[in-house]
């Protein structure tokens, strides 16, 4: 069970401490963490966000914990060299397509939601995003045209072997929940869209069990706010997924309780929390851990398969919120280590 521990930049150091402090106490002997450099961090050190020895670690490795990259001083730097490549990088070199992203309300945070409260209780949806392909990989660039204007591109294209698979993950995971599986897209503008749906449609032939429907991407942002219970499982390409996935979060009420897994084939994955390294919070020791702390349960569950050590580092969360305990994002005023000691002390 090696696990490599990338905390990054930002606030990323600081909610990885609490995530390893919980893992330690859970004692499991088989475990061992590795740490690595990335993101701003370790271009600082290495020239590079993601240096080759990182991603030797991160090959080694069995699963990857890590905090978050971004740092505005980093905004002029060539896209290569940026902070985000460490994480895109990561995904694209380990081939970690499948983005799982849940959002569920706690119970007694439903005030904490941009929603009415009890629209807020109805929501326990699954975002699944795919995460190797789309706008974010093609070709793009910033290029002179002959008039002399500039113009950017970027350039969306899925295959059809890439959209098979992540719809594959899709109809598994309604499988194993309420069986209704939201497939987002833009099939009334985009040609991508159009071959996703049409072969999500191909691959539903295999899951007769599971409701099938297709929504256009922005009446899904629509959708999430006016009636968001009607959402179980919800598969979407690499943009409409990350910006869905955020706004899921503020139904949620926090984006810092929001832990996310990026699986490859079989159980390698990387395990994250959805916020970012918010460096205007950075080394005050009042970032929420909890999201990173549930995305350690996360590895290990689905890296693991300890689904009882998974539910322990849940369970303690959840006491620990309903106990009142609460980090700035939440109005309240616990901080980054008095959180952790809160969970600690409850597992
Ligand atoms: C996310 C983040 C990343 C993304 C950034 C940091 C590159 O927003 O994981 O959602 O856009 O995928
Ligand atoms: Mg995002």
């Amino acid at each position: 069970m090696k696990v490599a521990v990338f905390a990054g930049d930002g606030i990323g150091p600081e909610v990885i401490e609490q995530a390893v402090r919980v893992i330690d106490k859970l004692s499991i002997k088989e475990l061992e963490m590795v740490e690595g450099d990335v993101g701003a961090s370790a271009y600082r050190k290495h020239g590079h966000p993601l240096p080759q020895a990182t991603l030797d670690i991160a090959r080694s490795a069995d699963a990857i914990l890590f905090g978050s990259v971004g740092d505005f001083d980093c905004d002029d730097l060539e896209r290569h060299l940026r902070p985000e490549q460490a994480i895109l990088g990561l995904r694209k070199e380990l081939d970690l397509f499948a983005n799982l992203r849940p959002a569920k309300v706690y119970a007694g945070l439903e005030e904490m939601s941009s929603l009415r409260p009890e629209v807020a209780l109805s929501i326990d949806i699954l975002i699944i995003r795919e995460l190797t392909g789309d706008v974010y990989f093609g070709e793009k660039g910033i290029r002179t045209l002959d008039d002399g204007r500039r113009q950017g591109y970027d350039i969306m294209t899925y295959a059809e072997d890439e959209v098979r698979r992540i719809a594959h993950v899709g109809f598994k995971a309604a499988q194993g929940r309420r069986g209704k599986l939201c497939s987002v897209d833009k099939a009334n503008v985009l040609e991508t869209s159009q071959l996703w749906r049409d072969v999500v449609i191909e691959v539903s032939s295999e899951y007769p069990d599971v409701e099938l429907s297709h929504v256009l991407v922005d009446n899904a942002a629509m959708q999430l706010v006016k009636e968001p219970g009607q959402f179980d499982v919800i598969v979407t390409g690499n943009m409409f997924g990350d910006i869905l996935s955020d706004q899921a979060s503020m139904c949620v009420g926090s984006i810092g309780l929001l832990a996310s897994a990026a699986m490859a084939e079989g159980t390698m994955g990387l395990y994250e929390p959805i916020h970012g390294s918010a460096p205007d919070i950075a080394g005050k020791n009042i970032a929420n851990p909890m999201a990173t702390i549930l995305s350690a349960a996360m590895l290990l569950r689905h890296s693991f398969g300890r689904e009882a050590e998974a539910q322990r580092i849940e369970t303690a969360v959840a006491s620990a919120l309903a106990d009142g305990i609460r980090g700035g994002d939440l109005g309240g005023s616990a901080g980054t280590s008095a959180i952790g000691d809160a969970i600690l002390a409850r597992l």
